[in-house]
């Protein structure tokens, strides 16, 4: 594996592989990782002649300082792990060389920008975008490999892809959860043995809104699942919505699409879990929604 800290030697380096007809996968990422990055990782190594993966812990898509300080980084396992995966060239930069100016790039994503995350994180799709154009812009890709877990930020990066023009494609990648069902995530290494514990109550709550879209209404699911949360005193809910799974806006009852999707945010403390569930709808004609 080679490891590039510079823009300009991974550039060079990159349009050489280009120039004899490599194609790139791309999985770019903010280290830390574990089975969910792998995934991605393997699937990249399929599809292309070359993986590519950036560990960069992007300091501007982080709205809170705290956060930002505590988020996991262990360059050297991540390495093991790349190696594991045969990963063909990572790069790693630091914050001097992928912002030596100030940032003044802002991204309008419409409607798509403003609910959950983008109402509840200002600024953090702004930097998303940001730092993930500049990653396309280093590395070129032919695909570009995403998670599921973070719906909301792959819509974002399609519609980026599509507001800059790119010649790539986003391919989006199932959720890797863990054997009780907890979605595999770098934070959940900042979970307590207790929270761990509990954590899985996420997945397990989400499984039982989906059972009950067949009888009861998207408001009946929405209160259900708030309930749930409100009174299990290991979490702190900050939204579960239930949203089109194209535009992620709200919707109001199950009639109309077959693609409705609940997302759900929680606070263990002070770790942040995200999720996401397939609503779908089966019963459309006998639910009065
Ligand atoms: O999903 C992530 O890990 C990050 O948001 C990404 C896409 C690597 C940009 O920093």
């Amino acid at each position: 594996m080679k490891v590039f800290s510079k823009i300009s030697e991974t550039t060079s380096f990159l349009q050489e592989q280009r120039n004899i007809g490599k194609t790139i996968g791309f999985v770019p990422t903010m280290g830390a990782l574990h089975e969910g990055h792998l995934a991605l990782m393997q699937q990249a190594k399929e599809e292309n002649d070359l993986l590519v993966v950036s560990v960069f812990v992007n300091p501007i898509q982080f709205n809170k300082s705290s956060d930002l300080e505590k988020y996991p980084r262990n360059l050297e396992q991540d390495k093991k792990l790349l190696e594991r995966v045969k990963c063909d060239i990572l790069f790693a930069p630091t914050v001097e060389e992928m912002y030596p100016e100030p940032i003044i790039k802002e991204y309008d994503f419409g409607m798509l920008g403003k609910v959950m995350e983008g109402a509840n994180r200002p600024g953090h799709f702004n930097g998303v975008a940001i730092v993930v154009k500049k990653l396309f812009d280093i590395t070129i890709p032919n695909k570009a490999y995403f998670g599921e877990k973070d719906f909301q930020q792959l819509a974002i990066i399609k519609k980026l892809v599509a507001m800059e023009h790119l010649n790539l494609e986003i391919v989006p990648c199932p959720i890797v959860r863990e054997f009780d069902g907890l979605a595999m995530s770098s934070r959940n290494e900042r979970l307590t043995a207790q929270q761990r514990k509990n954590a899985p109550f996420i997945y397990k709550t989400l499984q039982q809104a989906l059972k009950m879209t067949a009888s009861k209404s998207v408001m009946e699911v929405k209160s259900w699942v708030e309930n749930e949360f409100n009174s299990n005193d290991a979490f702190g809910l900050e939204y579960f919505e239930v949203g089109d799974a194209v535009d992620l806006q709200q919707v109001k009852d199950w009639k109309g699409t077959k693609n409705i999707m609940g997302f759900v945010v929680a606070n263990m403390r002070n770790v942040r879990l995200i999720d996401n569930i397939r609503l779908f709808n089966n019963f459309a004609d006998s639910n009065n929604g």
